[in-house]
Parts: structure tokens; C-alpha cells; sequence
């Protein structure tokens, strides 16, 4: 007989916003004429910006003559929206990330979830509590979460309390953990990390050979120079974290989907390549964002765009 994977068995029965946009409705259906604020899953508001949208037209122009035409693309993305990537969001900022450290995908979510191919089972994950819960259930999915409890809690996970007393950002944990999930500025909080903070992070990492896995898919919203909007503006962050970020929130792209994902080249555990466990993944999985997209996304960093 086929086996399943029984993983699945011990998720609680949906994913948390399919189970609050039920509720949401159920609840409007019933009750008409309450007013309802919905503090579930968010989406932007706004059309794309117009160098955007003349991108995607201009693609698809190029998509319909047989000299410009697009066929497969390259599995890590195209060049001319990796050297945008590498030079507008980390050099010019003084960060150094080179644009053949950079994976284009179709969005963050699909990255935190997938990254967790490329660990073993068995190593210990910490979140932070509360979480996207992203983080938490593709960590179930894989096997690495352990039981669900009646609290919802996961009987493996480290969970990092995010309370007012400690500003919203976790402390290092007592234990060693080997996948630590960041998030800043966070969701569900809305915190951010401060370089010290973030300091403290990557020296736990780097003691204990821990990989941070770190979701920088607000950082559009830091509006403070100061508050670091990369982990790899964290000295010594090349050699314990790998970055998510997503033209999402930045540019409205929830329905385009794009997004992308950083893992230094110098990145290494057990003395492998991540970076080129990573590509061994997404070329053997996935095929590429649609050209059209990641002109769009280029344009992002026109002048217009910005
Ligand atoms: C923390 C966080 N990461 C990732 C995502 C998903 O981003 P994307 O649209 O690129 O999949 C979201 C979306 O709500 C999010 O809140």
C-alpha cells in the first residue's frame, strides 16, 4: 500500500489563515450588519507602480517576435535582476553580496518552506513565539516539529517568547538550536531588530554552527538608518544565515509573485555548500520566475520604479 507522508496527519486541520478567512466569513454571513476589522492575512492595496506595468508590457511584446522570444530561464534567476538585487539593496549599502548569491524565486513564502530540503530532519529549529506560521508547519510537514500539543505548541520546536518586556525581540534561547527562524521587521509584531541585537544573533549562530534563517520581507518599511534592514549587515552573518526577501510588500507583487532568497557562496555545514545544495534543489524542482515578472521586477529599481 502507498504510504503517506503521516507528517501531514499531525498538523492541526488548515493552515491558520484559510481556518481565520473561514471564520471571517462565517461570522460576516451571520452577522451582516457588524462591522468587521479583519486582523487575519493582509494583502497590499494599491496597483502596481506604472514603470512596472510598462516593463510587463514591453516583456510581453518581447514574448510575441521570434528574435526576443523567452524560452526557459535560467533556474537562479536572470542576470540583469540578480545585478540590480546585488547592487541596489546590498552594495550600494554597503553590504557585500555578489548577484551569484542570489536566487529569484516566485516568493518568500515558498522559500522559507522549501529551504528545509537542504537540512536534516533531525537538527532542532527555534521560532519565535508568536510566528508567521510558515515557519512552523513546514517544519511539521518535514518531520522536524514533533507532536502538536492540545496549546498548539510543537513538542520539538525552541520557542523564543516575543513580549513586551523584552521589546518584542527574542533572546537567545539556553539550548542550542540549529535552524533559528528571525523575522524583522516582524510579522506578526511589527518589531525590529537593532545591529546590537542582531550582533548577539550571529555570534549564538556562528558558537554553535547554527544556521539563521533570516525573513527580511518588510524591510521596505524601515524608514530609521539605523535599524538594519540585511542580516548581512551584521559582521560576521556570511557565515551563519541565509536571507529571504520578496517584492511583495515592497512592490505590491503579492499577485505577480516574485521574490528572492541570499545564501553566501562561502556558506557552509559539514563542510558543504549551501549555496550549491540550494541551486542542486531549485534546479532539479523548480523552473524559474516567468521572464515577464522579472522584467517587472527590474523595474522596481528604475528611477521611476524607486
Ligand atoms: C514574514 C513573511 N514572510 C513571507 C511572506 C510571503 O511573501 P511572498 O508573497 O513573497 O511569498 C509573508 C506574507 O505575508 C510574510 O508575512
Amino acid at each position: 500500500m502507498t504510504k503517506i507522508n503521516e507528517n501531514y496527519l499531525k498538523l492541526p486541520g488548515s493552515y491558520l489563515f484559510s481556518e481565520t478567512a473561514r471564520r471571517a466569513e462565517e461570522s460576516a454571513a451571520a452577522h451582516p450588519e457588524r462591522k468587521l476589522i479583519k486582523l487575519g492575512i493582509g494583502d497590499v492595496t494599491q496597483p502596481l507602480a506604472p514603470a512596472v506595468i510598462s516593463a510587463l508590457h514591453a516583456a510581453v511584446d518581447e514574448m510575441a517576435a521570434a528574435e526576443t522570444f523567452q524560452g526557459y530561464g535560467p533556474y537562479e534567476g536572470y542576470a540583469f535582476l540578480r545585478d540590480l538585487i546585488a547592487k541596489y539593496d546590498y552594495q550600494d549599502r554597503g553590504v557585500n553580496i555578489q548577484s551569484d548569491e542570489i536566487f529569484v524565486s516566485d516568493g518568500a513564502k515558498s522559500d522559507c518552506g522549501n529551504i528545509g530540503d537542504i537540512f536534516g530532519v533531525d537538527n532542532i529549529v527555534a521560532v519565535c513565539d508568536p510566528v508567521y506560521p510558515v515557519y512552523v508547519d513546514t517544519n511539521a510537514m518535514a518531520g522536524r516539529a514533533g507532536d502538536c500539543g492540545e496549546d498548539g505548541m510543537w513538542s520539538k520546536l525552541i520557542y523564543m517568547p516575543c513580549l513586551k518586556e523584552n521589546g518584542f525581540v527574542p533572546q537567545v534561547p539556553k539550548q542550542r538550536a540549529d535552524i533559528i527562524y528571525l523575522c524583522f521587521p516582524n510579522n506578526p509584531t511589527g518589531a525590529t531588530a537593532t545591529k546590537e541585537q542582531l550582533q548577539k544573533w550571529v555570534e549564538y549562530a556562528r558558537s554553535n554552527d547554527s544556521i539563521i534563517l533570516y525573513d527580511s520581507a518588510y524591510e521596505a518599511f524601515i524608514s530609521d538608518p539605523s535599524i538594519p534592514k540585511s542580516i548581512f549587515e551584521i559582521p560576521g552573518a556570511r557565515d551563519c544565515a541565509i536571507e529571504f526577501r520578496s517584492f511583495s510588500k515592497t512592490a505590491g507583487f503579492t499577485g505577480l509573485r516574485c521574490a528572492y532568497t541570499v545564501i553566501p557562496k562561502t556558506l557552509k555545514r559539514g563542510g558543504v555548500s549551501l549555496h550549491d545544495l540550494w541551486y542542486r534543489r531549485q534546479s532539479t524542482k523548480y523552473n524559474g520566475v516567468p521572464y515577464v515578472v522579472q522584467r517587472g521586477a527590474a523595474a522596481v529599481y528604475s528611477p521611476e520604479g524607486r
